[in-house]
Protein backbone atom coordinates (compact mmCIF):
# COMPACT_ATOMS: atom_id res chain seq x y z
CA UNK A 1 0.00 0.00 0.00
CA UNK A 2 0.87 3.50 -0.17
CA UNK A 3 0.69 4.98 3.43
CA UNK A 4 0.71 8.72 4.53
CA UNK A 5 2.70 8.77 7.82
CA UNK A 6 1.63 11.99 10.22
CA UNK A 7 4.23 12.54 12.91
CA UNK A 8 6.63 10.48 11.12
CA UNK A 9 9.73 11.70 13.35
CA UNK A 10 7.78 10.83 16.71
CA UNK A 11 8.84 7.92 18.66
CA UNK A 12 6.37 5.67 17.17
CA UNK A 13 7.01 6.74 13.34
CA UNK A 14 11.01 6.03 13.90
CA UNK A 15 9.98 2.07 14.71
CA UNK A 16 7.17 1.95 12.28
CA UNK A 17 8.68 3.95 9.56
CA UNK A 18 11.12 1.22 9.26
CA UNK A 19 9.10 -1.71 9.48
CA UNK A 20 6.46 -0.38 7.08
CA UNK A 21 9.19 -0.05 4.54
CA UNK A 22 10.86 -3.79 5.26
CA UNK A 23 7.27 -4.82 4.41
CA UNK A 24 7.09 -3.02 1.24
CA UNK A 25 4.67 -0.38 1.65
CA UNK A 26 5.72 2.92 -0.04
CA UNK A 27 5.36 5.79 2.46
CA UNK A 28 4.88 9.27 2.38
CA UNK A 29 6.36 11.30 5.52
CA UNK A 30 4.97 14.32 6.94
CA UNK A 31 6.25 16.21 9.99
CA UNK A 32 6.09 19.61 11.52
CA UNK A 33 9.86 19.53 11.78
CA UNK A 34 12.54 18.45 9.03
CA UNK A 35 12.88 14.65 9.75
CA UNK A 36 16.52 13.57 11.84
CA UNK A 37 19.26 12.43 9.67
CA UNK A 38 18.38 8.21 10.20
CA UNK A 39 18.98 5.53 7.87
CA UNK A 40 14.99 4.54 8.00
CA UNK A 41 14.10 7.83 6.76
CA UNK A 42 16.86 8.36 3.72
CA UNK A 43 15.40 8.43 0.24
CA UNK A 44 11.28 8.83 1.34
CA UNK A 45 9.23 11.39 0.37
CA UNK A 46 8.28 13.86 2.95
CA UNK A 47 6.08 17.48 3.48
CA UNK A 48 6.72 19.68 5.71
CA UNK A 49 3.23 20.40 7.15
CA UNK A 50 1.80 22.36 10.98
CA UNK A 51 -1.15 20.03 10.55
CA UNK A 52 -3.01 22.72 12.92
CA UNK A 53 -2.74 25.24 10.14
CA UNK A 54 -5.78 23.25 8.22
CA UNK A 55 -4.09 22.53 4.83
CA UNK A 56 -0.81 21.27 3.29
CA UNK A 57 -1.34 17.67 3.43
CA UNK A 58 -3.85 17.98 0.08
CA UNK A 59 -1.15 16.70 -2.47
CA UNK A 60 0.64 14.40 -0.40
CA UNK A 61 -2.46 12.25 0.62
CA UNK A 62 -3.42 11.85 -3.21
CA UNK A 63 -3.10 8.75 -4.18
CA UNK A 64 -2.14 6.99 -0.68
CA UNK A 65 -4.58 3.90 0.21
CA UNK A 66 -4.22 4.55 4.13
CA UNK A 67 -3.50 7.40 6.72
CA UNK A 68 -1.44 6.40 9.53
CA UNK A 69 -1.68 9.81 12.08
CA UNK A 70 0.61 10.15 14.85
CA UNK A 71 0.66 13.52 15.89
CA UNK A 72 -0.46 14.80 19.72
CA UNK A 73 0.31 16.33 22.62
CA UNK A 74 0.46 13.95 25.43
CA UNK A 75 1.13 12.53 28.86
CA UNK A 76 4.54 13.78 29.31
CA UNK A 77 3.61 17.34 27.92
CA UNK A 78 0.60 17.95 30.13
CA UNK A 79 2.79 20.25 32.35
CA UNK A 80 3.98 22.57 29.91
CA UNK A 81 0.88 22.64 27.38
CA UNK A 82 -2.11 24.36 27.82
CA UNK A 83 -5.84 23.19 27.13
CA UNK A 84 -6.04 25.25 24.11
CA UNK A 85 -2.64 23.64 22.69
CA UNK A 86 -3.88 20.00 23.26
CA UNK A 87 -6.97 20.95 21.33
CA UNK A 88 -5.32 22.85 18.74
CA UNK A 89 -2.98 19.85 17.93
CA UNK A 90 -4.82 16.73 18.92
CA UNK A 91 -8.44 17.43 17.84
CA UNK A 92 -8.23 20.78 15.18
CA UNK A 93 -4.66 18.76 13.62
CA UNK A 94 -6.53 15.34 13.01
CA UNK A 95 -9.85 16.92 11.92
CA UNK A 96 -7.69 18.81 9.21
CA UNK A 97 -5.49 15.49 8.53
CA UNK A 98 -8.45 13.68 8.25
CA UNK A 99 -10.32 16.05 5.74
CA UNK A 100 -7.34 16.27 3.65
CA UNK A 101 -7.38 12.05 3.48
CA UNK A 102 -10.66 12.41 2.75
CA UNK A 103 -10.77 14.23 -0.13
CA UNK A 104 -7.88 12.60 -1.49
CA UNK A 105 -10.05 9.43 -1.70
CA UNK A 106 -8.02 7.25 1.70
CA UNK A 107 -10.30 5.15 2.90
CA UNK A 108 -8.29 3.42 5.48
CA UNK A 109 -7.07 5.26 8.60
CA UNK A 110 -4.83 3.98 11.89
CA UNK A 111 -5.32 6.91 14.57
CA UNK A 112 -2.79 7.11 17.73
CA UNK A 113 -5.35 7.27 20.94
CA UNK A 114 -4.43 6.29 24.13
CA UNK A 115 -5.37 4.33 27.52
CA UNK A 116 -5.92 7.98 28.25
CA UNK A 117 -8.78 8.16 26.77
CA UNK A 118 -10.57 6.51 29.72
CA UNK A 119 -9.65 9.71 31.34
CA UNK A 120 -12.94 11.33 29.85
CA UNK A 121 -12.52 14.66 31.04
CA UNK A 122 -9.19 14.94 31.53
CA UNK A 123 -6.87 17.62 29.52
CA UNK A 124 -5.37 14.38 27.39
CA UNK A 125 -7.79 12.36 27.73
CA UNK A 126 -10.85 14.57 26.20
CA UNK A 127 -9.05 14.95 23.05
CA UNK A 128 -8.04 11.98 22.24
CA UNK A 129 -12.19 11.01 23.14
CA UNK A 130 -12.72 13.21 20.49
CA UNK A 131 -10.44 12.16 18.02
CA UNK A 132 -11.81 8.69 17.89
CA UNK A 133 -15.06 10.74 17.42
CA UNK A 134 -13.76 12.48 14.57
CA UNK A 135 -12.39 9.22 13.28
CA UNK A 136 -16.03 7.61 13.64
CA UNK A 137 -17.52 10.86 11.84
CA UNK A 138 -15.33 10.16 8.79
CA UNK A 139 -16.22 6.47 8.63
CA UNK A 140 -20.09 7.07 8.86
CA UNK A 141 -19.70 10.35 6.46
CA UNK A 142 -16.99 9.26 4.15
CA UNK A 143 -17.10 5.46 4.50
CA UNK A 144 -13.46 5.68 6.00
CA UNK A 145 -12.25 2.47 7.48
CA UNK A 146 -9.95 3.07 10.77
CA UNK A 147 -8.23 1.02 13.78
CA UNK A 148 -8.24 3.08 16.90
CA UNK A 149 -4.81 1.89 18.57
CA UNK A 150 -5.07 2.91 22.81
CA UNK A 151 -1.50 2.23 23.86
CA UNK A 152 -0.20 1.99 27.13
CA UNK A 153 2.63 4.29 27.99
CA UNK A 154 6.40 3.32 26.41
CA UNK A 155 7.91 6.80 26.53
CA UNK A 156 11.56 6.40 26.33
CA UNK A 157 12.71 5.07 29.80
CA UNK A 158 16.66 6.27 29.13
CA UNK A 159 18.84 4.96 31.84
CA UNK A 160 16.60 3.43 34.08
CA UNK A 161 15.91 0.09 33.09
CA UNK A 162 14.57 -1.77 36.51
CA UNK A 163 11.84 0.86 37.32
CA UNK A 164 11.12 2.88 34.45
CA UNK A 165 10.85 -0.28 32.12
CA UNK A 166 10.62 -3.20 33.84
CA UNK A 167 8.00 -2.44 37.04
CA UNK A 168 6.54 -0.19 34.16
CA UNK A 169 5.48 -3.49 33.12
CA UNK A 170 3.42 -3.86 36.59
CA UNK A 171 1.73 -0.74 35.92
CA UNK A 172 0.56 1.04 32.99
CA UNK A 173 3.67 0.29 30.87
CA UNK A 174 4.07 -1.45 27.40
CA UNK A 175 6.78 -2.52 25.73
CA UNK A 176 7.63 -0.32 22.52
CA UNK A 177 7.88 -3.16 20.36
CA UNK A 178 4.53 -4.95 21.17
CA UNK A 179 3.15 -1.09 20.69
CA UNK A 180 4.75 -1.41 17.35
CA UNK A 181 3.65 -4.95 16.58
CA UNK A 182 -0.07 -3.50 17.43
CA UNK A 183 0.53 -0.52 14.96
CA UNK A 184 1.66 -2.39 12.26
CA UNK A 185 -0.91 -5.37 12.58
CA UNK A 186 -3.86 -2.52 12.66
CA UNK A 187 -2.03 -1.91 8.88
CA UNK A 188 -2.05 -5.12 8.07
CA UNK A 189 -5.86 -5.93 9.16
CA UNK A 190 -7.04 -2.96 7.09
CA UNK A 191 -4.36 -4.22 3.99
CA UNK A 192 -7.65 -6.23 1.92
CA UNK A 193 -9.82 -4.51 0.07
CA UNK A 194 -13.85 -4.63 1.54
CA UNK A 195 -15.84 -7.13 -0.25
CA UNK A 196 -18.39 -5.57 -2.30
CA UNK A 197 -21.01 -3.97 0.07
CA UNK A 198 -19.65 -4.25 3.03
CA UNK A 199 -19.99 -1.84 5.55
CA UNK A 200 -16.84 0.08 6.25
CA UNK A 201 -15.46 -0.90 10.47
CA UNK A 202 -14.24 0.23 13.00
CA UNK A 203 -11.65 -1.41 15.58
CA UNK A 204 -10.34 -0.49 18.88
CA UNK A 205 -7.63 -1.92 20.05
CA UNK A 206 -5.82 -2.04 23.25
CA UNK A 207 -1.98 -1.36 22.93
CA UNK A 208 -1.31 -2.96 26.30
CA UNK A 209 0.52 -5.77 27.71
CA UNK A 210 -0.29 -9.58 28.35
CA UNK A 211 -2.42 -10.21 31.21
CA UNK A 212 -0.59 -12.54 32.64
CA UNK A 213 -2.00 -12.95 36.36
CA UNK A 214 -5.45 -12.38 37.96
CA UNK A 215 -6.73 -9.95 40.57
CA UNK A 216 -7.16 -12.83 43.16
CA UNK A 217 -3.55 -13.39 42.53
CA UNK A 218 -2.79 -9.90 43.55
CA UNK A 219 -4.56 -10.57 47.09
CA UNK A 220 -2.05 -9.37 49.81
CA UNK A 221 0.22 -7.74 47.07
CA UNK A 222 -0.28 -4.40 49.69
CA UNK A 223 0.74 -6.43 52.63
CA UNK A 224 3.70 -7.92 51.66
CA UNK A 225 4.93 -7.44 47.62
CA UNK A 226 7.95 -9.36 47.46
CA UNK A 227 5.75 -12.04 48.69
CA UNK A 228 3.16 -11.83 46.68
CA UNK A 229 4.93 -11.39 43.15
CA UNK A 230 7.57 -14.50 44.36
CA UNK A 231 4.19 -16.20 44.15
CA UNK A 232 3.46 -15.16 40.75
CA UNK A 233 6.90 -14.90 39.41
CA UNK A 234 9.10 -17.56 41.32
CA UNK A 235 12.44 -16.57 42.17
CA UNK A 236 12.07 -13.40 41.43
CA UNK A 237 12.20 -11.93 45.07
CA UNK A 238 16.11 -12.16 45.03
CA UNK A 239 16.38 -9.84 42.19
CA UNK A 240 13.65 -7.54 43.44
CA UNK A 241 15.94 -7.13 46.77
CA UNK A 242 19.12 -7.03 45.19
CA UNK A 243 18.27 -4.28 42.77
CA UNK A 244 15.90 -2.33 44.63
CA UNK A 245 13.25 -2.28 42.06
CA UNK A 246 9.97 -0.56 43.74
CA UNK A 247 6.96 -2.96 43.48
CA UNK A 248 5.55 -1.31 46.20
CA UNK A 249 2.10 -0.27 44.47
CA UNK A 250 -0.61 -3.11 43.68
CA UNK A 251 -0.29 -3.53 39.81
CA UNK A 252 -3.15 -3.73 37.56
CA UNK A 253 -4.71 -6.08 36.01
CA UNK A 254 -5.21 -5.55 32.45
CA UNK A 255 -7.82 -6.54 30.19
CA UNK A 256 -6.94 -5.50 26.29
CA UNK A 257 -9.61 -5.35 23.82
CA UNK A 258 -9.49 -5.52 20.26
CA UNK A 259 -6.57 -7.71 19.98
CA UNK A 260 -8.32 -10.59 18.34
CA UNK A 261 -9.81 -8.25 16.27
CA UNK A 262 -6.61 -7.77 14.42
CA UNK A 263 -4.13 -10.48 15.23
CA UNK A 264 -2.01 -8.61 18.03
CA UNK A 265 -0.40 -10.37 20.36
CA UNK A 266 1.66 -8.71 23.01
CA UNK A 267 4.61 -11.00 24.07
CA UNK A 268 6.68 -8.23 26.90
CA UNK A 269 5.32 -8.25 30.52
CA UNK A 270 7.21 -8.20 34.34
CA UNK A 271 7.70 -11.71 33.87
CA UNK A 272 9.79 -11.64 30.45
CA UNK A 273 11.36 -8.46 32.25
CA UNK A 274 12.77 -10.77 35.12
CA UNK A 275 13.84 -13.32 32.77
CA UNK A 276 15.86 -10.65 30.88
CA UNK A 277 17.29 -9.07 33.84
CA UNK A 278 18.33 -12.64 34.87
CA UNK A 279 20.33 -13.61 32.23
CA UNK A 280 22.22 -10.15 32.49
CA UNK A 281 22.99 -10.31 35.94
CA UNK A 282 24.39 -13.35 35.17
CA UNK A 283 27.14 -11.32 33.42
CA UNK A 284 27.13 -9.54 36.08
CA UNK A 285 25.65 -6.23 37.74
CA UNK A 286 27.62 -3.86 35.00
CA UNK A 287 25.78 -5.75 32.39
CA UNK A 288 22.76 -4.48 33.95
CA UNK A 289 23.97 -1.03 35.22
CA UNK A 290 24.92 -0.40 31.22
CA UNK A 291 21.22 -1.10 29.93
CA UNK A 292 20.19 1.93 27.83
CA UNK A 293 16.94 2.42 26.21
CA UNK A 294 17.03 2.12 22.74
CA UNK A 295 14.72 4.54 21.36
N1 LIG B 1 4.36 8.03 24.16
C1 LIG B 1 3.48 7.28 24.78
O1 LIG B 1 3.79 6.60 25.78
C2 LIG B 1 2.06 7.20 24.24
C3 LIG B 1 1.12 6.44 24.95
C4 LIG B 1 -0.19 6.36 24.45
C5 LIG B 1 -0.52 6.99 23.26
N2 LIG B 1 0.41 7.72 22.59
C6 LIG B 1 0.01 8.38 21.33
O2 LIG B 1 0.85 7.93 20.30
C7 LIG B 1 1.06 9.00 19.36
C8 LIG B 1 2.54 9.15 19.11
O3 LIG B 1 3.20 9.32 20.35
P1 LIG B 1 4.79 9.48 20.39
O4 LIG B 1 5.22 9.39 21.82
O5 LIG B 1 5.38 8.56 19.37
O6 LIG B 1 4.90 10.99 19.89
P2 LIG B 1 6.15 11.99 20.07
O7 LIG B 1 5.85 12.91 21.20
O8 LIG B 1 7.41 11.23 20.06
O9 LIG B 1 6.07 12.81 18.70
C9 LIG B 1 5.01 13.67 18.35
C10 LIG B 1 5.24 14.12 16.90
O10 LIG B 1 4.24 15.08 16.55
C11 LIG B 1 4.88 16.09 15.77
N3 LIG B 1 4.14 17.36 15.82
C12 LIG B 1 4.02 18.18 16.90
N4 LIG B 1 3.30 19.26 16.56
C13 LIG B 1 2.98 19.11 15.24
C14 LIG B 1 2.25 19.92 14.31
N5 LIG B 1 1.72 21.09 14.69
N6 LIG B 1 2.13 19.49 13.04
C15 LIG B 1 2.67 18.31 12.66
N7 LIG B 1 3.36 17.49 13.48
C16 LIG B 1 3.50 17.90 14.76
C17 LIG B 1 6.25 16.25 16.40
O11 LIG B 1 7.18 16.89 15.55
C18 LIG B 1 6.61 14.78 16.69
O12 LIG B 1 7.24 14.15 15.59
C19 LIG B 1 0.36 10.23 19.94
O13 LIG B 1 -0.88 10.39 19.29
C20 LIG B 1 0.17 9.89 21.40
O14 LIG B 1 -0.97 10.52 21.94
C21 LIG B 1 1.69 7.83 23.05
Amino acid sequence: MRILVTGASSNIGKGIVARLRAAGHSLVLSDLDPLPDEPQFAGLEFVQCDIQVGFGLEGAAQGCDLLLHLPAWHGMHSRVKTEADFWRLNVDGTFWVLQAARSAGVRRLVFLSSQTWHDHYGKYGFTKRVGEELCEYHRRNHGMRYVSVRPHDFTPWGADYLNRYGARLLYGGVDREDMLDCVQASVRHLEPDLPAGAEPEAVVVDAVRPDVFTEEALEGWEDDPLAACERIFPGSRELLERYAIDISRRPSVVHGIGAEAIGYAPRRHFGTFLEELRTLDAKGEQAVAAMRCPY
